[in-house]
C-alpha cells in the first residue's frame, strides 16, 4: 500500500518532460547535498525560521523519492553541522526533533521502498531522542539494498579528520600500523563515511558558494553544482537540472 504510494508518484512523474533524457550512465552514484536557505525562505514569507526547516523536511522526502527512482545509490544530506550548535537553543531543539518527526512519518515508506538509512556524524553529543530515532531507522532498514539515505547529523569535516588522524596515530604507537601503511585508501576507510564512495556530485542550495566544513576530503574530485533556489523550494526539476549538468561534465581527476 505504502510502496504503491511512492510508485504511483513516480509513475506520474515519469510522464513529465523534465524526467526524460537522463541516461542511467549519467546518474551519479553518490549525491551529497548542503540543504541551505530554510531560514531565508521562511523570512521572505514572514514566517518563523522553524517553518523553513519544517518545509525543508518535506523537500527531503521529495528528493529522496526522486533519487531512489533515478537509481542514485547514495544520497548524503547535511542536516546539522558541528557549528550549528551556535544557533539559538529553541532552533537547535527544533532541528534535533526533525529526524524523529521525519522518521515517524516516513520510516514505513522507506522500508517498503528498500531504502537503507545511515548516519554520518559525531553521535556522542546528540540528544538521546534524536539518536534513538536514527538508530532505530538504521537497524530496521539494515537489510535493505536500495538507496542509501545518509544523514550527516552533527557532522564536521575537520573534527572527522582530526579524530581519524588521532585514531591512526594511536594504532601506529601501539604497533598495529606503520606510517608507510597510511595512504588514501586507509584514510578514506577510517573516516565516518568509510563505507561510502566519495560523492560524485555536490549540490548546494540558496546561492552560497562554500563547503561549510562538509566532506572536505571526500569532495576532492566531486562535481559541484550551486543554485540560488532555497532548499524548501528545491524541486525534482532542479534535481534533474543538476544531474543533467553533471552528465555534461568531463571528469578528469587531474588527468587529461
Ligand atoms: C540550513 O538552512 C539548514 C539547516 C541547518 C538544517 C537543514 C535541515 C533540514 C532541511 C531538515 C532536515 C530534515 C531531516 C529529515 C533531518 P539555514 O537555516 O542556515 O538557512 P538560512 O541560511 O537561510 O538561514
Amino acid at each position: 500500500m505504502i510502496k504503491r504510494l511512492w510508485a504511483n508518484r513516480s509513475k506520474a512523474k515519469a510522464s513529465l518532460p523534465h524526467t526524460e533524457g537522463i541516461p542511467p550512465e549519467n546518474v551519479p552514484e553518490h549525491v551529497a547535498i548542503i540543504m541551505d536557505g530554510n531560514g531565508r525562505w521562511a523570512k521572505r514569507r514572514g514566517l518563523p525560521r522553524m517553518a523553513g526547516h519544517h518545509s525543508g523536511m518535506k523537500t527531503v522526502k521529495r528528493i529522496t523519492i526522486e533519487a531512489n527512482r533515478l537509481g542514485v545509490k547514495y544520497l548524503t544530506l547535511y542536516a546539522f553541522s558541528t557549528e550549528n550548535w551556535k544557533r539559538p537553543k529553541a532552533e537547535v531543539d527544533f532541528l534535533m526533533k526533525l529526524p524523529q518527526q521525519f522518521l515517524e512519518i516516513e520510516l514505513e515508506d522507506l522500508i517498503a521502498n528498500n531504502v537503507q538509512v545511515k548516519m554520518m556524524g559525531h553521535r556522542e553529543d546528540l540528544p538521546p531522542h534524536t539518536l534513538s530515532a536514527v538508530e532505530e531507522a538504521i537497524s530496521k532498514t539494515a537489510g535493505n539494498s536500495g538507496l542509501v539515505l545518509n544523514f550527516a547529523l552533527n557532522y564536521g569535516s575537520r573534527k572527522e579528520m582530526l579524530e581519524t588522524v588521532q585514531a591512526i596515530a594511536a594504532d601506529v604507537r601501539e604497533g598495529k600500523l606503520t606510517p608507510e601503511q597510511i595512504n588514501d585508501e586507509l584514510f578514506s576507510q577510517r573516516l565516518l563515511s568509510g563505507e561510502l564512495p566519495d560523492p560524485d556530485l555536490l549540490i548546494r542550495t540558496s546561492g552560497e558558494l562554500r563547503l561549510s566544513n562538509f566532506m572536505l576530503w571526500q569532495l576532492a574530485y566531486s562535481e559541484l553544482w550551486f543554485t540560488d533556489v532555497y532548499w524548501p523550494e528545491f524541486t525534482e526539476q532542479h534535481f534533474h537540472e543538476a544531474i543533467e549538468e553533471y552528465g555534461r561534465r568531463a571528469r578528469r581527476y587531474g588527468g587529461v
